[in-house]
C-alpha cells in the first residue's frame, strides 16, 4: 500500500542532504525547498499531526490525518494504546509507513508508537519545532510519560527519513526560538569553539529575527552535522554523547526549582552560565556567556526566578540519573590546566555538602546577574 520510504530527490534541495549511519538503520535528513504546508504531498499511509497545523495542510489529506495536541499528557503510556489502536483502526500493516508532523512531543508519540506496532514500521519525520529541527530529530529515541514519571520509558527507532521544511519555523513564538537557539549553541560548543564559532555566525539572522529559508536551512544543516558526529561516534550514550548533557544537570535542577516556570531551552541556557562560573568562568567572560545572554534577553521572565527553591534545587540535582553511587557527573567547561580534545569534559564530584553548595552557589550567582 504505501511507497517506498525514498528522498525528495524530485524537490529542489536547500543543502545537501545528510545521511546519518545508525546500527539499525541509515537514514537520511533532507532540506526540501518546499513553498507552503498547504502543497505539501507526504508520502506516508498515516500521519500524526500536531494540532497547530489543522487547517494548515492540503485538505485532500484530511482521510489520512490524526491531529494531536501537543502537550506533556499527550505522550503517556496510557494515551499510547489509544494511538496504536487508531492505526488499527486505519488499516496499517507491517508494509505500512506513519508520518509524525510536530515539535518533541509528536516525535516522541511517532517514534513510539512506530517501534511498537506489530513489532515496528517505518516512519518518516517533520520536525516544526526548533528544538525538534535543531536537535532532537536525531537520535531515534522515544520518550513517554508514566503517570508523574515524566520520560519513563521508552525506545529506540530512527525515522526512515527526516524532512526539515524551513518555513515552518517561522511561526514559532520568540521564546521557543531562543531555547531552540541554547540548544543547538550546546551542540556546537561541546564539539569545540571552531564548530561554535561557526554556529553563532550562521545563527546572527534568526538571533536578529530576519531571516530567509536558505539561511536557516544553513544553520540547521551545520548543527545536525555537529550532532551526527556524536551520535554516530557514541550511538548509546556512554561517552561523548554524554557531554551533549552539558547545561541539563544545572537546567533540569532549575526548572525543577522553579515549578516548570521557565522553558527547557532556556533553562539550559542558564545552566551552560552556571556551568562556566562553577569552573571559575563568570559572566561576560567567554563568548558562549555573551551568546547566552543574548539568547535571554526578551524572553526570560525574572517572575519564577524569584521563587527559586534551593531545596528543591539540590534534591533535583542530587537524583539526576547521570550521577553514579558514589560521585556527581557534570559536565563543564574546562578549566584553564586542563587539556580536552572537545569543547567540555565530563568530571566527577564526591557526593558531598561542600560540592553540593558549589554547585547550588553557581546557579544562584547565575540568578542574581540575570536579575541584576
Ligand atoms: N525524543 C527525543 O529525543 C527528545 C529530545 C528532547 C525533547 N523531547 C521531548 O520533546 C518535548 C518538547 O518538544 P518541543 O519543545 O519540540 O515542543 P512541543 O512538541 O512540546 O510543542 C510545543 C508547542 O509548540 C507548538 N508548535 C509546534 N510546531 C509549531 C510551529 N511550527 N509553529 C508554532 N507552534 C508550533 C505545539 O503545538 C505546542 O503547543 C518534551 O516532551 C521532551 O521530553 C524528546
Ligand atoms: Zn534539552
Amino acid at each position: 500500500m504505501s511507497p517506498a520510504v525514498s528522498p525528495l530527490t524530485s524537490a529542489m534541495q536547500l543543502q545537501e542532504p545528510l545521511t546519518i549511519r545508525s546500527s539499525s538503520c541509515n537514514y537520511q535528513v533532507d532540506f526540501p525547498a518546499v513553498a507552503s504546508l498547504a502543497s505539501w504531498q507526504p508520502q506516508a499511509d498515516l500521519l500524526l499531526v500536531d494540532d497547530f497545523f489543522a487547517g494548515r495542510l492540503d485538505p485532500a489529506l484530511d482521510d489520512r490525518v490524526v491531529l494531536i495536541h501537543a502537550d506533556e499528557t499527550a505522550k503517556s503510556f496510557d494515551r499510547m494504546g489509544e494511538v496504536l489502536l487508531e492505526l488499527k483502526q486505519r488499516g496499517l500493516n507491517r508494509s505500512s509507513t506513519l508520518l509524525g508532523l510536530g515539535g518533541g512531543v509528536i516525535q516522541d508519540i511517532t517514534t513510539f508508537v512506530a517501534s511498537v506496532y506489530m513489532r515496528g514500521i517505518p516512519w518518516i519525520y517533520v520536525p516544526s519545532t526548533f528544538l525538534a529541527m535543531a536537535d532532537s530529530c536525531l537520535g531515534g529515541k522515544s520518550s513517554i510519560n508514566v503517570g508523574p514519571a515524566k520520560n519513563l520509558v521508552g525506545t529506540f527507532h530512527p525515522p526512515r527519513q527526516i524532512t526539515l521544511m524551513a518555513p515552518l519555523a517561522r511561526s514559532l513564538p520568540l521564546t521557543e526560538l531562543r531555547g531552540g537557539l541554547a540548544e543547538a549553541a550546546k551542540i556546537c560548543f561541546c564539539h569545540g569553539s571552531e564548530s561554535f564559532d561557526r554556529y553563532r555566525r550562521l545563527a546572527a539572522p534568526v538571533l536578529a529575527g530576519e531571516w530567509s529559508d536558505l539561511q536557516l536551512a544553513e544553520l540547521l544543516h551545520h548543527v545536525l552535522a555537529v550532532k551526527q558526529w556524536f551520535i554516530e561516534t557514541d550511538e548509546f550514550d556512554r561517552a561523548e554523547r554524554r557531554l551533549l548533557n552539558f547545561g541539563h544537570t544545572w537546567g533540569h535542577a532549575l526548572e525543577s526549582a522553579t515549578a516548570y516556570g521557565i522553558p527547557h531551552g532556556l533553562a539550559v541556557a542558564l545552566g551552560m552560565q552556571a556551568a562556566h562560573q562553577f569552573v571559575g568562568q563568570p559572566a561576560g567572560s567567554t563568548p558562549l556567556m555573551d551568546h547566552t545572554r543574548d539568547l535571554l534577553a526578551d524572553v526570560l521572565s525574572p517572575d519564577p526566578l524569584l521563587q527559586f527553591d534551593s531545596d528543591c534545587f539540590l534534591d533535583a540535582f542530587r537524583s539526576d540519573k547521570k550521577h553514579g553511587r558514589i560521585s556527581y557527573h557534570v559536565i563543564v567547561p574546562p578549566r584553564e590546566e586542563d587539556s580536552i580534545a572537545l569543547g567540555v569534559e565530563e568530571i566527577q564530584l564526591p557526593r558531598e555538602p561542600a560540592q553540593e553548595s558549589a554547585v547550588l552557589a553557581a546557579m544562584q550567582a547565575v540568578i542574581r546577574e540575570v536579575m541584576a
